[in-house]
Parts: structure tokens; sequence; C-alpha cells
């Protein structure tokens, strides 16, 4: 989208942002002939409505102070107890309340994060393919990025070892740690300890951002880089667990940097909606609802990635490499014969499916062979149908 003249001047880092490209295509994408594997958005015919309803009518008529009123900037008290509950089971050790901070979406934890640590020229380590919102927040601020590949096994720790003994020094090191987006590659065990183990040495903070955890269909839960180093702070969302419209996320942090980040919060929004983080509390509150709930979220999300592996194997084979998510939303690939994911992409749109060229993920040069499908919101026939369109699109 080209920007519109300004008639007063904006401040020169505005004029150095890219806008989202992602955001930009889905306007296009969204003609209700199209099948979009391309958004990033959570399954609506998962969402929990009925139990929102209910629980926000008791709400509303038991406690209406609660949900209208102002509230803390830290967040509501008791839902910070059981998001330090949850880091503490992922770290194997104990979290404080003290050390959370709720935020509006995991996505402003992104911002706080990049003004307290982030001025022009510091150097930022991130996933390469990584997730455009981050590149987005950190940008802003100017920062320099060390882009650091990521691979099948997530990010690939010995790079971002080689550049820190060639002298580079990132304050920050930011990486998506299950089911990354876009890759969907979970970061592995070792490279945990060993990420942790360089944050020790080196004294930079890990940002560990984990929206996707839950969604795990293959596999077993890993620990959190937090296990073995206090210079991690974790980014937690309620988005793809619940709803993403309440907008309730959250940083857990040490707690030196946790006051920065509510320093800034303040001055950014006061605080957190307090209708969402009361209504989360009463959910999460209720026995056995968040398991169950997650039970099924898997189930839907582990029977459409799988069926749209399926369909890539048998109407697309090997002009499309890719590697089978253990969970989350999305499935990454390549073209193999040569093609641009971006040239691609319109003669996909004529034929009815959409995808994400992978370009807008890199901050380096760009792989324009790779795109990003989401297998999250299409059922298992629409995806089907979609990739048959996808194959014959990718014949010229
Ligand atoms: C890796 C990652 N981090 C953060 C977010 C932001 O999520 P939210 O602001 O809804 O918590 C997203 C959303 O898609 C994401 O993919």
């Amino acid at each position: 989208m080209d920007d519109v003249p300004s008639p007063v001047p904006l401040a020169g880092r505005i004029g150095k942002l890219r806008s989202n490209a992602i955001r930009d295509l889905l306007a296009v994408t969204q003609r209700p002939d199209v099948i979009s594997m391309a958004g990033g958005l959570p399954a609506a015919d998962a969402f929990p409505v009925d139990e929102i309803r209910a629980v926000t009518e008791r709400l509303l008529r038991d406690d209406p102070t609660s949900l209208l009123q102002y509230s803390t900037t830290e967040g509501f008290p008791e839902l910070r107890v059981w998001i330090a509950e949850q880091a503490a089971a992922s770290r194997g050790r104990e979290v404080s309340p003290d050390q959370v901070l709720v935020t509006h979406g995991s996505q402003q934890a992104l911002d706080l994060v990049s003004k307290v640590f982030v001025e022009p020229g510091v150097e930022v380590a991130i996933d390469e393919p990584g997730y455009i919102g981050a590149i987005q927040a950190l940008q802003v601020f100017e920062p320099t990025l060390l882009p650091v590949p990521v691979d099948e096994h997530g990010l690939v720790v010995s790079a971002l070892a080689d550049l820190l003994a060639s002298g580079h020094r990132p304050r920050l090191v930011y990486t998506v740690v299950n089911f990354q987006n876009p890759t969907g590659a979970t970061l592995a065990l070792e490279r945990r300890m060993h990420l942790a183990e360089l944050a020790e040495q080196y004294g930079f903070v890990v940002i560990e951002d984990d929206p996707y955890w839950a969604l795990r269909f293959a596999g077993e839960q890993l620990p959190s880089i937090a296990t073995w180093s206090d210079n991690v702070i974790s980014l937690g969302t309620f988005s793809k667990l619940v709803v993403p419209g309440l907008r309730v996320g959250y940083a857990v942090a040490p707690t030196w940097a946790r006051e920065h980040l509510a320093k800034v919060k303040q001055g950014a929004d006061l605080h957190t909606s307090s209708w969402g983080q009361v209504l989360l509390t009463a959910l999460v509150a209720e026995r056995g609802w968040l398991s169950d709930h997650i039970e099924a979220l898997v189930r839907v999300y582990g029977t459409r990635a799988r069926a749209l592996e399926d369909s890539l194997a048998a109407r697309v084979g090997e002009r499309f490499a890719f590697d089978k998510p253990d969970g989350g939303m999305f499935l990454w690939g390549r073209l193999t014969d040569g093609q641009s994911a971006v040239d691609l992409l319109p003669r996909a749109v004529e034929r009815g499916v959409a995808f994400v060229p992978g370009e807008p993920f890199y901050s380096g040069p760009p792989d324009r062979s790779t795109l990003r499908l989401s297998f999250a919101t299409a059922t298992p026939d629409e995806l089907d149908e979609g990739v048959r369109r996808f194959a014959a699109a990718l014949t010229p």
C-alpha cells in the first residue's frame, strides 16, 4: 500500500517502517470464493462462545465493578497468580506473580520490550525467517537486526554462537520457541539449553515468544529456556488458547525488567482491559474447563494439519518440499522448481486460493521459493480443494 503524503513532518523513524505485507495481502484475499490459507487467524468455529456468554452474564450480575472499573497496570492479581503458576510449570522452578505483567495481547509486550531495550543501532538477533509483528515492533526503535537462521529444529543457536564469537553483541535475542511463526518449527531441547548458556555468558536477554505452546498435536512439551537462565522474558497470550478478540497477553520477566516494562505500559494504555482479564480469570478458574478446551482445539488443528499434509503429498508431490509441524497453525515449505512464491500468488488467487509468500518474514535477503500455509481456519475438505487449486496454479 502506498503511503499517503503527510502535510506535517513525521518522525524520521516512521519513514523507515514497512507496512505489514500480510495485512495488505489479506485485504485482497478476503473474497468469498477464495480459500484462504494466508491468514494467521485461529479457528473461529472452536471459539468457546457459550462459556464466554455464560461467564459474562454471571460476572455482570454478580461483580460488574471488577469488569467495568479501571484496574492496575501490572494486571488483575488473580490472573497474574495463574500466569505465574503456568510459567513455573514450564520452568520447573518458582515464579512470583511479581514477575508477571499482563499486556494488551503479546504484541503489546513486544512493543514494551522494544521500548525498554532498543535504541538506534542496538543489535537484536531474530529468527530468520521470523514473526513479522516482532520485526515491526522492533523496527520503530531502529535496531540493527541480526538475522539468525531457523531450520526444522528452530533457531540455529550455533549460528548465533558464531555471530557472538565474531564480536556481535545483541542486547536481545528474539525467537518463537514452539511451532514458530512462520515455519512451524520447534526449538530443540539442546538448543534451548545452549541459548540459555549463551545468554548467561554474553549477558543478553532472550525474548521467548510462545503463543502456540498449547496447540501441540504430536510429541512432548519442552521446558522453557528460563529453566536454565534468569536472562529470559517469556511472552504468552490467550489469543490462541481462548480467543484473540479480548486482547489479553502477558510477559513473565525478571523483576528488574518487569518494573521497566510496567513503567512504559503506564504511558501506553494505563492497563489492559479489565473486562478481558476478569473474564479470562473466571474461565480458567472453572475446574477442568481449560484442559478440555485445549484437548478439543488440538483435535481440530491436528486433523486439519494432517489433512493439508496428505493433500499436498497427493496433489503437489515433490514440487513443494515441507516439514510436518508438531503443532501450531502453520506449514512452511519451498517450491522446488525455482518459481518465486510472490509471482505464484496472483495466479493462485485467480484460481481461488491464497497463501503468504515467505518474503516478508525475512529481515535479510529472502528465500523467494518459500511460502506459509495456515491450516487453522479451513475444514479438511476446503483444504483439499485449496490444495487442488494451488497445484493447478503451480503448473504455468
Ligand atoms: C509469534 C507471535 N507472537 C505474538 C503474536 C501476537 O499475538 P497477540 O497479540 O494476539 O497475543 C502472534 C500473533 O499471531 C504471533 O504469531
